[in-house]
């Protein structure tokens, strides 16, 4: 099983002073990014289930999940720091090569979700089926390129 929790103490020694991504050990920003991700898909997932019909279509909720995926939306890049290039992760080399090219995944995954956020909004089944479908292409096409398949 994955290690999952920053250590308390390390949490607690944080001053305020500087970023935190500076003051944790580099395999804590790995765990730090890893579950924002999953708090990303855990939010589209429950738009997925939805779409998919497993669960019936509730365009409140749609918009609430919408609206939580898009405020995660930029917190994993922030764990992407160099320091992290060489602890175990799922994240491929090519990241810190390419990091434009990662980048520019990161902000069209950004502005996808807070897209997703107003046209979920906005109440349209529809329109809102797109918006979710744009993003996850959005997920798929960075995972395809920078995440190691397990
Ligand atoms: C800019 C690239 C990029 C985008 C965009 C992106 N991801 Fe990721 N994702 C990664 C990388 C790289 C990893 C591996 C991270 C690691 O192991 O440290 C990852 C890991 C994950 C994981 C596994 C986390 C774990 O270790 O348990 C999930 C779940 C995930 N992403 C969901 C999403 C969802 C949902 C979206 C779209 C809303 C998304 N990601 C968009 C790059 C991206």
């Amino acid at each position: 099983m994955k290690k999952r929790m920053v250590s308390l103490a390390a949490v607690l020694a944080l001053t305020g002073i500087g970023g935190i991504a500076a003051e944790l050990k580099p395999e804590d920003v790995v765990i730090y990014r890893q579950s924002m991700m999953v708090g990303l898909a855990w939010n589209i997932g429950g738009i997925g289930a939805m779409v998919k019909g497993v669960t019936p279509w509730d365009q409140q909720r749609v918009a609430f999940l919408a609206n939580r995926a898009a405020q995660l939306a930029p917190m994993p890049r922030e764990g992407f720091t160099p320091e992290t290039a060489k602890a175990k992760s799922d994240a491929k080399a090519e990241i810190w090569t390419n990091l434009k090219d990662f980048d520019d995944r990161n902000d069209a995954m950004v502005a996808a979700t807070a897209k997703l956020a107003e046209v979920a909004k906005a109440g349209n089944e529809a329109a809102t089926k797109v918006a979710f479908l744009d993003t996850i292409k959005t997920c798929k096409g960075c995972h395809d390129e920078y995440q190691v398949k397990d």
